[in-house]
């Protein structure tokens, strides 16, 4: 069993002055949410995710060894970085920034020796309601360990991904099923064999030809800032009524979906993704505080999607973030009258008509 212990490196074998990585890494989208967590971002509960194609944030790591003639205000005691989205420096974003590099100093001693700049920007629309942080931290997760890497050039692919994924998840949970393979499983459970509440493995187990180039809609209900962060949210599910049945009913779904993956039952498929999309906003219904995040034309997207699937027998389905968009999910071979139908009966639900296609990918890479 791993413990976080072992992804403190021991000695360095190398040295690099200065250099450069990009990685880009694609977001995820959960069909059993993680939604509640301990300490040192430990979920409450396992979860699972198919990995994106699409949607993808891009970040280019620069960096150059500091020096004695370093500015006092950037001595080796502190971090030194800067940090540019899409070209620009943007402020607002470096705190978490800098808390990711407090929280994964230990793991990544050099830090410190290095000026970094961290230059990023993502596929997908600014402030789309999409949430960058997976994409982003398993981005910047991915180039430090590229640094990590050239700095202990013995480093196993295996060590190299699974630390990766293990940094990621300490900068936003979801992040760490953002590295590496097309379905993704984070947290311990006791029939998926590898899995671990440290970082996220690839499902091991067989997947069904269904679910192969899967793919996901994603309407865009409300383009707003989150009402929730998820932080907040996470921290709603201690003390909450429900919590332990949900976190229990989480290994459930995991469980049924184990055998979904390998007998391809899209039927079964779609009440677990529904009821995790539903059960999801339900905890947030019925904490304290309570907030609702879907809006009107959420439950429109959801009932019309209902009433073709039941007119059609078309085995499409929707799950939702912690917001009101809905991703709607589908089998390949049926893309051409899902996207008629998307066109014809959801548009007018989306913000200004805007939504985005993607379908399953299968991680990082590096370019
Ligand atoms: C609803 O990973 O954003 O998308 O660990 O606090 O950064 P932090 O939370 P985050 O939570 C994602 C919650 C979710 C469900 C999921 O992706 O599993």
């Amino acid at each position: 069993m791993f413990t976080a212990n072992d992804f403190i490196p021991k000695k360095y074998t190398s040295t690099i002055e200065q250099g450069n990585f990009e990685w880009s890494a694609p977001s995820n989208i959960a069909l059993v949410k993680y939604w509640g967590k301990k300490d040192n971002q430990i979920p409450a509960n396992p979860s699972v995710s198919f990995t994106l194609n699409n949607c993808k944030t891009i970040t280019k790591l620069s960096f150059s060894k500091k020096n004695t003639s370093t500015p006092l205000s950037e001595t080796k005691d502190d971090f030194s970085f800067d940090l540019l989205f899409e070209g620009k420096p943007k402020e607002d974003f470096k705190p978490k920034i800098q808390k990711f590099l407090e929280r994964v100093f230990v793991y990544l001693p050099f830090l410190k020796d290095y000026h970094f700049t961290i230059d990023t920007q993502n596929t997908f629309p600014h402030s789309s309601g999409i949430a960058s942080s997976a994409s982003g931290m398993a981005a910047l997760a991915m180039n430090f360990m590229s640094l990590e890497k050239t700095l202990n050039p013995e480093m196993t692919d295996d060590y190299f991904f699974q630390k990766a994924s293990f940094l990621a998840r300490l900068g936003s949970g979801s992040a760490c099923r953002s590295v590496k393979g097309s379905v993704v499983v984070w947290g311990n459970q006791a029939n998926i064999k590898g899995s671990s509440d440290l970082f996220g493995v690839e499902f091991p187990n067989t997947i069904h030809e269904n679910f192969k180039n899967f793919q996901d809609t994603i309407l865009l209900v409300d383009k707003g800032e989150k009402q929730v962060s998820s932080t907040v949210g996470h921290d709603l599910m201690h003390d909450h009524p429900y919590a332990e049945r949900r976190f229990a009913q989480a290994h459930e779904n995991l469980d049924k979906l184990i055998s979904i993956f390998e007998s391809g039952d899209l039927d079964e498929f779609i009440k677990v993704v529904e009821s995790e999309a539903l059960t999801l906003h339900a905890m947030m219904m019925t904490s304290m505080p309570y907030f609702i995040l879907m809006k009107p034309n959420t439950l429109q997207i959801i009932n019309a999607i209902w009433k073709f699937r039941a007119e059609t027998k078309i085995p499409v389905c929707f799950t939702l973030d912690a917001g009101a968009n809905v991703h709607v999910l589908y089998p390949e071979n049926v893309r051409e009258e899902i996207l008629q139908f998307i066109q014809d009966e959801l548009v007018v639900f989306c913000q200004n008509g805007q939504y985005l296609c993607d379908e399953i990918g299968s991680g990082s890479i590096a370019s």
